[in-house]
């Protein structure tokens, strides 16, 4: 599908309060099924808030975030996982005692009703975890807990896919190698939202990006011009830099 599809998710306004302080301050931008739509900022910004709210861990504080023409802000995650939005961590919380097999399991009995789940044996040997499947997920590194993560949020066959630091700390022909997945999951309708420093890796795969500072966008468009923006490039490096 392309990208000039209708969006599947209407973000509008967003507000993200903790106490008196603004995560998310009016947060607006929108994502269409077949799109990878990178948001990218400095530390802080608001990237994970902005997952956490779409996801439904967090209900807003103001602002709507409309999926399939719906309403969903407030909305809690395992029903938002039934519509079709899931997610995956910063920083992955598996089943340390489970198996890798037994996670993913667990993600099964709670997808979509109505959808054929994918086979497990399929995402583990696409994820390499294959050779892992029986072992307790506490002994996987952090790389493979993340692969973990994203082969349990597709366990629940998503339409829209929240990726929160998926490839940091992957080495160059795993994000190559990722990408390449990303990329075929887009191809096949999912609308995904990716979340991620590397510069290099979000040029590569996303149609777009939202710059987001301080809970706002400061930027949208491609990458390649965003680069170019002086807002942006203050944010990134600092005023005394960005001259
Ligand atoms: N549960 C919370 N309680 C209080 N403050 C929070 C909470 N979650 C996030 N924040 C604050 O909101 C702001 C945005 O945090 P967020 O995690 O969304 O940033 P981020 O853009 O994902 O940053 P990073 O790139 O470091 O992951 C930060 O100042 C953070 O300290
Ligand atoms: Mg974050």
């Amino acid at each position: 599908m392309s990208p000039e599809a209708k969006p599947i998710l209407n973000v509008s306004k967003l507000v993200k309060r903790f106490g008196g302080f603004y995560a998310l301050d009016g947060l607006s931008f929108h994502v269409a099924p077949g799109e990878i739509l990178g948001l990218v900022g400095p530390n802080g910004s608001g990237k994970t808030t902005a997952i956490n709210v779409i996801s439904g861990l967090y209900a807003p504080d103001g602002g709507e975030v409309a999926f399939d023409g719906q309403q969903i802000g407030g909305i809690a995650s395992h029903r938002l996982v039934h519509r079709g939005i899931n997610r995956t961590f910063q920083v992955p919380k598996p089943f340390m005692s489970l198996t890798v097999r037994e996670n993913i399991k667990v993600a099964l009995s709670y997808g979509r009703a109505m959808v054929a789940p994918p086979a497990i044996n399929e995402l583990l040997e696409q994820y390499r975890l294959a050779e892992f499947a029986e072992r307790p997920a506490s002994e996987l590194n952090s790389a493979q807990q993340k692969m973990l993560d994203l082969t349990r949020a597709l366990a629940t066959r998503p339409r829209l896919l929240l990726l929160d630091e998926l490839a940091a700390g992957l080495n160059p022909a795993e994000l190559d190698w990722i990408a390449g997945h990303i990329k075929a999951l887009a191809a096949s309708g999912v609308a995904i939202i990716v979340v991620e420093h590397l510069m290099g890796f979000i040029e590569h795969i996303t149609d777009r990006v939202i710059v987001l500072n301080a809970g706002k966008e400061i930027f949208e468009g491609k990458l390649a011009a965003a680069v170019k923006e002086p807002q942006v490039i203050e944010v990134f490096l600092g005023g005394e830099h960005a001259a």
